[in-house]
């Protein structure tokens, strides 16, 4: 990280579709910051609401979606642009890698003319020299040979051109990415090269990165933070290596669980399935799933805090654990299904 300027600021940000029957809360009161240089990584399970974060971030959402809470880029109020200057600020300033249909290059262009065509948009009256020291620059990041500059198309494989369509974005040397599930575009790519990559994009550039995968291993490889996500809330955030090391909410722990036995064994998965979002449990949204669910957690919504270890949670366990709450007996009562079957028998 090179500075500490936030860049991105979100405070209790909801993002939500509206559907004929209840509304589908994919974003539910979510608050963090992304400061200049950083990358951040987001995980969760299939649904939880990634996408929908980060395209709620720039501002990309469908027809029908809908946003309020805080939303702060630098000093604009995000919420309060207008479509015009929102429109203005994507591209040059905020950029999105996502797995993009290949058809937005131009067979009879170019590579060169791509990049010519792309930073003329953005800042008119821009010299030859620059647009090409500037698009070599884009191309090194991404791991495309400069001698390819002047080459069509269709002389790049699959592969290659989707990491062309990424270049075409960081040319623009935007201030903050959203990158959601970029490793499929980067499947020829090792681990380790993505990995190399995303540090050279950020060290390059000083690009501050959202990052969604379900790559654990290039979060904790390339991410400052994690964030975890569960039913359209952040349930713990923190540094990456403390996150893995320590995790404090049971969703981490189990989320990590299933990972590392998946990865081993092809068995081992989270039990149960997460809730529906139009219609969410109440108190703890994983407290049907928790292995740590106390009566409490059934009641009230736990409160984020930042515990010892310096993330923050929204976990009454872990609070009660950590000794920041003092819960009566009656809350701490374990939901546990086999400790209710024995208390049924007694
Ligand atoms: N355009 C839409 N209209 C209505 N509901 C939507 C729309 N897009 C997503 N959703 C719903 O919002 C919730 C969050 O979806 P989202 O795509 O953000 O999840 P995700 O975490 O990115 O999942 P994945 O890991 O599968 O990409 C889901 O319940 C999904 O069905
Ligand atoms: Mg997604």
């Amino acid at each position: 990280m090179k500075s500490d300027d936030v860049v991105i600021s979100a405070r209790d940000l909801r993002v939500w579709y509206g559907t004929a029957g209840l509304p589908v809360r994919a974003v539910d009161g979510v608050s963090f910051e992304i400061r200049s240089g950083e990358i951040l990584g987001l995980v969760g399970e299939s649904g939880c609401g990634k996408s929908t974060l980060g395209r709620g971030l720039l501002g990309l959402l469908p027809d029908g979606a809908a946003r309020d809470g805080e939303l702060f880029f630098r000093e604009r109020d995000m919420l309060r642009l207008k479509r015009r200057e929102q429109h203005a600020l994507r591209g040059r300033e905020l950029g999105l890698i996502f797995q993009e249909p290949l058809t937005r290059l131009n067979p009879l262009m170019r590579i060169s003319e791509h990049f010519s065509e792309t930073l003329k948009t953005h800042h008119r009256g821009i010299g030859k020299d620059e647009i090409e020291s500037r698009s070599l620059e884009a191309l090194r990041v991404m791991g495309i040979p400069p001698t390819r500059f002047r080459a069509y198309p269709h002389e790049f494989s699959g592969g290659m051109r989707q990491r062309l369509m990424i270049a075409l974005t960081l040319v623009l040397r935007p201030a903050f990415v959203v990158a959601d599930e970029p490793t499929t575009a980067l499947d020829v790519l090792v681990e380790a090269q993505i990995i190399r990559m995303l540090h050279d994009l950020r060290d390059t550039y000083e690009t501050s990165l959202l990052l969604i995968t379900h790559n654990l291993g290039i979060i904790a490889e390339a991410c400052d933070r994690v964030a975890v996500m569960y039913a359209g809330r952040i349930v713990e955030i923190g540094d990456a290596h403390t996150v893995f090391r320590a995790p404090q909410h049971p969703y981490t722990r189990e989320l990590l669980r299933s990972t590392i036995s998946l990865s081993t064994t092809g068995l081992n998965y989270i039990e149960g399935a997460p809730p529906d979002l139009s219609d969410p449990p109440p108190g703890c949204r994983f407290h049907p799933r928790c292995p740590d669910a106390m009566q409490v957690c059934e009641r009230r919504a736990p409160v984020p805090r930042v515990q010892p270890s310096g993330s923050r949670t929204e976990c009454w366990a872990a609070d009660h654990a950590n000794g920041l709450v003092t819960l009566t007996e009656d809350e701490r009562i374990p939901l546990a299904k086999e400790v209710i079957a024995l208390a049924d028998e007694a």
